[in-house]
């Protein structure tokens, strides 16, 4: 039998974290009225805030919220308090890694495609990055990032450990084939191995599993190579599967294909757990503006929605997402002359979803409050 209830734990975050997270929220209760599904909303303090308030970055009761919950939908995490500040010992990012540890969440997901009104925004040329379609792999539980950490007592020596096993490496590496047999049938690992014992270990638990996968090509590809790539000729990729620090970094210079980091989604999957968050930051300079672009958070909904397995839910939101860009409905990020909220972008959005074609397109109306729906 399918469920039509479901527990979300939100956690907006810092900075702009709130604002886009809201018009998640705001557009999975429009689903739940459309599609008659439940979706229940428990609150979880994380980050900054949480550590202003409660003097931990991930507090037990926010753990509790989320390892109870069908999803965990996250905003963002930040503040530049810290960021200015390297002798903080407690800090905001902590919350998330650990929450990642905690909930066993190995594998982040990170789709990227270009959309037609926006191949003008990026700084690349057009007949580069048109029709480019990739879903990058990224390892987010262990590596450089979980490593060993130290810094000496006189502040001139410090060091972080890159560490990986097997079982840290294998589960990941499947998903990334399961996924290339869906698609072009292409996997690319992004790794160091001239260099590093932990990027030859990726290399060859990836030619292993590659025996079960007869029908997929598996390419390999040196990072700052990779790099180069990604902007020289970013159709030659399908799916990147790649550790944890080299994904954060590659995945970070992708979203120039897009036109804006503010509308890459991800996903986070573990065994039992799921967490759904943009790729972007806190962007703290634009807190409470309302200038903050939600197309990430909601596409990360849709994620989440697949997710749970309800996707002719998720397929809807993608196609509402779509009709705001291709009609420029976007925040000022994408269009600097003619613009909307953050909140304006999140009604049209969900209005789409609720009455589809029966919204009609005068955006003048729009812009000046009237009604959009004839
Ligand atoms: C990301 C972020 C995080 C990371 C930070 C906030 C810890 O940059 O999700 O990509 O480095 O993983
Ligand atoms: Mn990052």
């Amino acid at each position: 039998m399918s469920r039509n209830y479901f527990k979300i734990a939100v956690l907006p975050g810092d900075g702009i974290g709130p604002e886009v997270t809201n018009e998640s929220v705001k557009i999975l209760k429009v689903i739940g009225e459309v599609f008659n599904y439940t979706f229940k909303f428990e609150y979880g303090m994380i980050g900054a805030e949480a550590i202003f308030q409660t003097g931990n970055p991930l507090p037990e009761e926010t753990l509790e919220i989320c390892r109870d919950s069908d999803a965990v939908l996250f905003g963002a995490i930040g503040d530049p308090s810290f960021d200015n500040n390297p002798d903080a010992k407690v800090r905001p990012e902590q919350g998330l890694l650990k929450l990642r540890k905690e909930l066993g969440l190995f594998a982040n997901i990170r789709p990227l495609k270009t959309y037609t009104s926006l191949i003008e925004k990026s700084p690349l040329k057009k007949e580069i990055i048109e029709g480019t379609d990739i879903q990058i792999f990224r390892e987010l539980i262990s590596g450089i990032y979980f490593g060993e950490k130290f810094t000496e007592e006189n502040g001139d020596y410090a060091y972080d450990v890159c560490r990986y096993s097997r079982e840290d490496i294998v589960p990941i590496i499947h998903m990334a084939f399961k996924e290339a047999q869906k698609r072009r049938k292409k996997v690319t690992l992004i790794d160091k191995a001239n260099v590093l014992d932990t990027s030859r270990l990726w290399r060859k638990i990836s030619k292993e599993i590659a025996q079960e996968y007869p029908e997929i090509e598996l390419d390999f590809m040196f990072v700052d190579n990779a790099a180069m790539q990604l902007i020289l000729h970013p159709k030659q990729f399908d799916v990147i599967v790649t550790e944890n620090m080299f994904g954060d970094i590659i995945s970070d210079e992708a979203s120039v294909i897009g036109g804006s980091i503010g509308l890459l989604p991800s996903a986070s999957i573990g065994t039992s757990n799921a967490l759904f968050e943009p790729i972007h930051g806190s962007y703290p300079q634009a807190k409470g503006k309302g200038i903050a672009n939600p197309v990430a958070s909601i596409l990360s909904t849709a994620m989440m929605l697949d997710h749970l397995k309800l996707e002719q839910a998720a397929d809807k939101l993608r196609t509402a997402v779509e009709h705001a860009v291709e009609n420029k409905y976007v925040t000022v990020d994408l269009n600097a002359k003619q613009f909307y909220s953050t909140s304006e972008v999140g009604d049209f959005i969900a209005d789409y979803i609720k009455y589809s074609e029966k919204i009609y397109y005068n955006f003048e109306n729009i812009k000046i409050g009237k009604s959009t729906i004839v």
